[in-house]
């Protein structure tokens, strides 16, 4: 098997992961890993056996060396994609890029332009293209089983304690900090969407607002933290206590450990108790510097003349579900239920597909229903055995993508529906 070496910027969560699955899929090698915070980077050095000399603090550090290995992981939050991005362009580096490619239009074409100028290959973190659910729905449109698509129905139910912790307390719930909502969370699904459909987008509209996670509906009486004696702790569905500090099989992280690690601190009480006392996280949830949408519709009208509409909310439990409608049949699909149902018109039967077992590679199964483990498949596919096909989110096709979302963006804002072909023009080579 050829190995190919790589190179970890941004040891988090996602950064770990790819380390992992690289591992697990065999033909990777990780050479050098840089985060500033030495509890982050452990986990890769112990990993992959790394010298002292093999990590770095920062990705300024590791890009300043000589190009090191085939491959960049980019995986820092979202407003530090672009620069470490540039640069390992820049230094001959094929990438495996964190979404969203960066949180403007304007740096999300200028990384596609350069990636085609430097001949470099960018395979963009759309790990729900790499699902067995989604695959098997793309494979049931490919091949003609519900005719042409005419309308698409998505639903994007975030889960109200993921998006507590993520999209009001944690990386993602500030604009300024890191990107608007529907680029942070639901680039995946309008991806999704374009590829389903298989057209350009002729139009957009959004609509959707923040309206629950807000200071005017803090309950009466509640402290900044809720550490400190919060009178509505006990019934309150987003107590930090609840969510990191006693955590519970309700809680998002289930485990103490998983939530001292969400915290980024080690599992003990003092450690565990200064975090929820300083940092946002440990925050009255209507007391936050959030200011993301926790609810939003995006309606698309494609150049084939199918239209979709998606609807991201915060107040739910968790899932996707889609309805593709087309001239032959429908699919409905509910990925957390491993359920893809088709309708076919020619029998009007129903047919029932578990796409996570029917065994087509059982090793697809793992982080992100598959998709974790499907995307470094496909990247090793991808690089050395030169796979082009219509899996790949590759980087021209992932920065149109999100140019639809920057449009469904300014169409929320200025309450205008955008024209895609002039949008696109205003950035694309
Ligand atoms: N593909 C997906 O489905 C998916 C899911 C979740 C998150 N993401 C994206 O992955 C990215 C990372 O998210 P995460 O949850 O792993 O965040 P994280 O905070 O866990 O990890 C980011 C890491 O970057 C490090 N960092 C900060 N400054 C740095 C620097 N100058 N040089 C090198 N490293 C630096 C931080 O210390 C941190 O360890 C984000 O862009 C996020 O939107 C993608």
């Amino acid at each position: 098997m050829k190995e190919l070496t790589a190179i970890i910027i941004g040891a988090g969560a996602r950064g770990q992961i790819y380390a992992h699955q690289m591992k697990a899929h065999g033909g990777f090698k990780v050479v050098g890993v840089a985060d500033p915070i030495e509890l982050q980077r452990n986990d890769i050095k112990n990993l992959y056996n790394l010298s002292e000399e093999a990590c770095f603090d920062s990705w300024e550090d590791i890009l300043a060396q000589p190009k090191m290995a085939d491959i960049a992981v980019i995986a820092t939050v979202d407003k530090y994609h672009y620069l470490p991005a540039m640069a390992a362009i820049e230094k001959g580096y094929d990438l495996l890029l964190e979404k969203p490619v960066a949180p403007t239009a304007k740096e999300c074409a200028d990384i596609a332009n350069a990636a085609k100028e430097k001949g470099c290959k960018i395979l963009v973190c759309h790990v729900l293209r790499y699902t067995p659910f989604f695959m098997k729905i793309k494979e049931l449109i490919s091949n003609g089983a519900i005719g042409k698509v005419l309308s698409v129905h998505h639903c994007e139910c975030v889960g109200h304690l993921h998006y507590a912790h993520s999209f009001v307390r944690g990386n993602f719930g500030n604009t300024a900090d890191s990107s608007c909502m529907l680029l942070a969370k639901s680039c995946h699904d309008i991806d999704i969407l374009q590829w389903l459909v298989g057209s350009e987008c002729e139009k957009v509209s959004s609509f959707g607002t923040l309206s629950h996670f807000t200071k005017e509906n803090a309950p009466q009486g509640a402290p900044e933290y809720c550490i400190e004696g919060c009178p509505h702790e006990k019934e309150c569905h987003y107590s930090a206590l609840k969510a990191y500090y006693n955590p519970d099989e309700k809680s998002w992280f289930k485990s103490k450990e998983a939530g001292a690690a969400a915290l980024k601190v080690e599992c003990n009480e003092e450690d565990v108790k200064k975090a929820l006392s300083t940092t946002q996280f440990g925050k009255c949830i209507y007391k936050c510097n959030n200011d993301v949408v926790d609810h939003q519709v995006v309606n698309i009208e494609f150049t084939n003349g199918a239209v979709a509409s998606f609807n991201m909310s915060a107040f739910n439990h968790h899932g996707r579900f889609i309805r593709v409608m087309g001239t032959e049949g429908e699919i409905y699909g509910d990925i957390d239920a491993d359920l893809v149902k088709y309708f076919s018109f020619k029998t009007c039967e129903h047919e029932i597909i578990h796409p996570a077992n029917m065994a087509v590679d059982s090793a697809m199964r793992g982080g992100h229903a598959g998709g974790d483990k499907g995307i470094i498949q496909t990247l090793y596919k991808y690089l050395v055995e030169g796979y082009d096909g219509e899996l790949l989110s590759e980087i021209g096709i992932s920065v149109y993508n999100h140019l639809i979302t920057f449009a469904a963006e300014e169409s929320r804002l200025s309450g205008r529906i955008v024209e895609m072909k002039e949008f696109t023009e205003k950035y694309l080579k």
